[in-house]
């Protein structure tokens, strides 16, 4: 068990809490403008992934630091790294987010504990009588360092498969422990941390059908012979072939019913302006007209870093700029405000580019330009090219070349109401490189 600041805090005398509190209070009170403090007033956390070694990136830091109130480490916890061979546990990576999240004050997401992917081959090449330890031994190795640091565990991550069956995934916990892994996994887990929620972990499971129905019945019949579970993660990654579904609330509620807290664990929604932000909208009010929905955690700080990047899914864009969806976000939680737009007459943009067609010899991109909370009637936006690349046509922008940068600012589109998009789009010839450009700050006037 490790020995952290969290630890030494619960030590604090009983006047130090009592002024933590205040800081705490004041804090909620000023900052009600930042994902986490809205979505604290709304009794809900607001987190994100997070890989450890990103955390040295200023701006990725900084905004990691003021907008969430709890991580998930994106990678850092899984089998593969955490137990890369029997016995053996490298925590290094892990502790890292997890000191940085504690010296923040944030909660901290476990995942994950059993799944398939990001398993050691050693794992795979087991009987069933040793994969059956190897499986508790790796679940209390790591309960058991983070004892009463995780707010919630992903106990089992994705043991459905996919299409209309509803069966179980093959893997090796399935095909050699058959059903009963998952209970066991369960019973293990809470005796390694009683503190900790434990969760189902699964995607596609977003709306009522098969799969869905499948983990419902396993976790109404967990409920029903005791089995201790207290929440299931509904990933959330939707993208045009995976919508948000329409039943979406309704599904969440269904397993809230049968007693156990819901969480939304990995969102993240492909697309860009005001589409994804009104997206984003019907994820944040699903959640909160569910009372037992404690939090949401979307996958990822920037879309830079998305493991869809090319999809634009996240809240803030490649260069940390606040997207339409943030906004919307931010207002379905109630929160007042935007500390990227000042409200006071200061005019303001953000530019996010995505690359709409690709092939061999060049590509397509598009700079979607959304203003901030005032109307605008001009933009500037800079696009910088790695430098074997040209670009041969633009459209819908004016631009001025200087070497590989260029200048772009409105043709016919320079006027946009208070959050309002348009966007340009230019051909590259790649000339070898397939490099994505880099966009810089939009200004507005
Ligand atoms: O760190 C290595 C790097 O050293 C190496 O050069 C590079 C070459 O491929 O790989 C890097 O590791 C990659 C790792 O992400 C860190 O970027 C792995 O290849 C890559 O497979 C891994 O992808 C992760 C994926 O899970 C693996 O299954 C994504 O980051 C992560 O976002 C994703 O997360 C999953 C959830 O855990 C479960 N639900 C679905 C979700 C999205 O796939």
């Amino acid at each position: 068990m490790r020995m952290t600041v969290r630890r030494l805090t619960r030590a604090a005398t009983a006047g130090l809490v009592a002024a933590a509190a205040l800081t705490a209070a004041a804090h909620s009170a000023e900052a009600a403008d930042t994902l986490g403090s809205a979505a604290a007033g709304q009794g809900r956390y607001f987190g994100t992934a997070v890989a450890a070694n990103h955390l040295g990136e200023a701006d990725y830091a900084a905004t990691l630091d003021r907008e969430f109130s709890s991580v998930t480490p994106e990678n850092e916890m899984k089998w593969d790294a955490t137990e890369p061979s029997r016995g053996t546990f490298t925590f290094g990576s892990a502790d890292r987010i997890v000191d940085h999240a504690q010296g923040q004050g944030m909660d901290v997401r476990g995942h994950t504990l059993v799944w398939h992917s990001q398993l050691p081959s050693w794992v795979g090449s087991l009987g069933a009588s040793d994969l059956r330890t190897a499986m508790n031994d790796h679940i209390n190795g790591l309960m058991g360092h983070y004892k009463g640091e995780i707010h919630s565990w992903d106990v089992v991550n994705e043991a459905f498969q996919d299409g209309g069956s509803g069966a179980r995934r093959s893997s090796p916990f399935q095909d050699k422990l058959g059903n009963g892994f998952i209970e066991e996994a369960f019973r293990t887990a809470r005796a390694a941390d009683p503190a900790a929620k434990l969760c189902y972990n699964d995607y596609n499971t977003d709306g009522v059908n098969a799969k869905s129905n499948a983990v419902y019945d396993m976790v109404e019949d967990f409920k029903s012979r005791g089995v201790p579970i207290d929440c299931v993660g509904f990933q959330s990654h939707f993208n045009s072939n995976s919508p948000v579904p329409s039943d979406y609330r309704q599904n969440l509620q269904r397993f809230a019913d049968l007693g156990v807290d819901v969480q939304i664990t990995e969102l993240d929604i492909e697309g860009s302006g005001s589409a994804q932000a009104a997206d984003y909208t019907k994820v944040v009010e699903a959640c909160l007209a569910v009372s037992r929905c404690t939090g949401m955690t979307v996958w990822g700080v920037t879309d830079k870093y998305s493991w869809r990047s090319g999809g634009t899914p996240l809240l803030f864009d490649g260069n940390y700029q606040e997207k339409p969806a943030y906004d919307a976000v931010l207002s379905a939680l109630g929160g007042s405000g935007d500390p990227g737009d000042p409200g006071d007459g200061t005019l303001t943009c953000t530019a996010t580019y995505t690359r709409t067609a690709d092939w061999s010899s060049g590509y397509n991109g598009q700079v979607t330009i959304t203003a901030g909370g005032e109307p605008i009637s001009s933009w500037t936006a800079t696009v910088t090219l790695p430098a074997q690349q040209s670009v041969s046509s633009l459209w819908n922008g004016t631009p001025t070349r200087s070497g590989n940068v260029m200048t772009v600012r409105p043709s016919w589109n320079g006027t946009l109401a208070a959050g309002a998009s348009t966007s340009f789009g230019f051909t590259v010839a790649k000339n070898g490189s397939d490099a994505a450009p880099a966009v810089g700050t939009c200004t507005a006037s």
